[in-house]
């Protein structure tokens, strides 16, 4: 065989081989494409004011679901497995539009412009005085009386090989709420095949701003909302955290949280200080506090953890925000309905949003929650679930 006929022979098998191995990859990339995510959209109801309100439920190849609507990016419902396998719904909610927009406690909401209170409703930036709500006391509270958790988003869902992704979009007018600046903001909610749901955040503004998003998901890990939510453990990978005031505005002080109730640097029960003679404890009414989140430097780290060991289920938070407040369903009275039957007693969810400090405009000491004309905002929170023994 001549040399010509031997590298013309080895080129044919090179490109079949390259054929094949094309071929398959594709066909493996087109079978996950159609059948390991789903996104399904559905008409969820109307506003008061006559708007159109969809939901969008993802779905991934192990089981999970997460169901979102376009009213306020509210995640209606979320299952997650547990030690049998099965997979139930673990977060609070509504069952119909027209209870979240009536008495929502921001079940399952995207906060914004800004997330958690603003003593006296006002701040001053480059000069300038805003007035904002006072929707909380004299406080205001989660972006106001019509914050990002009222407003309806823009929807577009994305699949890609593995991920299925619902990208909500909104435009805060300029002098929105007394917020100055348009603010343009976008939130991607991605479900995972790993069980893991990310909540990446961006905005831009056309004016010197302030930005603090957030989501606020109420857990009770137990799947059962009839449970209190005292014996989940909690970790939080923080060395301290802010006091407050009876309105809960920080004192500007930041504290260790070494021999003191506030210490869930290793796992420990919510329950099991909660009713401390604590004067911190007495001020939130229980935990209503922002955790001073360790290892700042890193742009995405492990933040925080809870376990409910008689389901097995562990959630595990990740973030790059420098705070966490943690709230212990301290509101919930018995007067709102559940999904099904019965309505959430005392202490049955509990959140955790990944945030900056509340009230940073006023407070020199916190991180900077200016955003620039020119700026890009960027956030990004990751919910890992898992199970595990003990
Ligand atoms: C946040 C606040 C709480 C409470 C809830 C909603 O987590 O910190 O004080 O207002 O929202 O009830």
């Amino acid at each position: 065989m001549n040399i010509f006929k031997t590298t013309n022979i080895l080129m044919v098998l090179l490109t079949n081989l390259l054929l094949v191995n094309f071929s398959c990859k594709k066909s493996i990339e087109k079978k996950q494409f159609t059948s390991s995510v789903s996104i399904q959209k559905k008409f969820y109801g109307k506003t008061k004011d006559n708007k159109e309100v969809f939901q969008f439920i993802m779905k991934n190849k192990l089981g999970m679901s997460v169901s979102i609507i376009t009213y306020g990016g509210i995640i209606t419902s979320w299952t997650a497995k547990n030690k049998k396998n099965k997979y139930e719904d673990i977060v609070l909610g509504y069952n119909c539009l027209e209870e979240y927009e009536s008495r929502s406690p921001y079940f399952g909401a995207l906060i914004g412009r800004y997330g958690n209170r603003i003593a006296k409703g006002k701040f001053v930036l480059d000069g300038k005085e805003y007035i904002l709500d006072r929707n909380n006391g004299p406080n205001h509270l989660h972006g106001g009386l019509k914050g990002f958790d009222k407003v309806i988003w823009g929807a577009k869902e994305i699949i890609k090989d593995s991920t299925a992704s619902l990208e909500l979009r909104y435009l805060s007018k300029d002098g929105e709420e007394g917020y100055p600046g348009n603010l343009q903001v976008k939130v991607i909610y991605t479900l995972n095949n790993r069980d893991e749901l990310a909540v990446n955040y961006e905005a831009n503004t056309d004016k010197a701003t302030i930005v603090n998003l957030t989501q606020h998901t109420y857990f009770n890990l137990s799947g059962n909302f009839d449970n209190d939510i005292l014996d989940h453990e909690l970790k939080i990978n923080a060395d301290s955290f802010l006091p407050v005031d009876t309105d809960l505005i920080p004192t500007g002080e930041i504290r260790k949280v070494k021999n003191t109730p506030f210490d869930f640097s290793f796992p420990k029960k919510i329950g099991f200080d909660i009713k401390n003679e604590d004067l911190q404890l007495k001020n939130g009414k229980g935990y209503d506090h922002c955790w001073v989140l360790n290892e700042q430097e890193k742009d995405f780290r492990f933040v925080a953890s809870v376990f409910e060991e008689k389901s097995g289920r562990l959630l595990e938070i990740f973030s790059s925000e420098p705070g966490i407040q943690f709230y212990s369903g301290n509101f919930l009275d018995g007067t709102l309905p559940t999904k099904t039957k019965g309505n959430y007693k005392f202490r049955t969810g509990f959140c955790l949003e990944t945030q900056h400090y509340p009230d940073s405009p006023n407070q020199p000491n916190f991180p900077s929650v200016k955003l620039d004309l020119g700026e890009i905002y960027s956030s990004k929170t990751l919910f890992r679930f898992s199970t595990k023994k003990n």
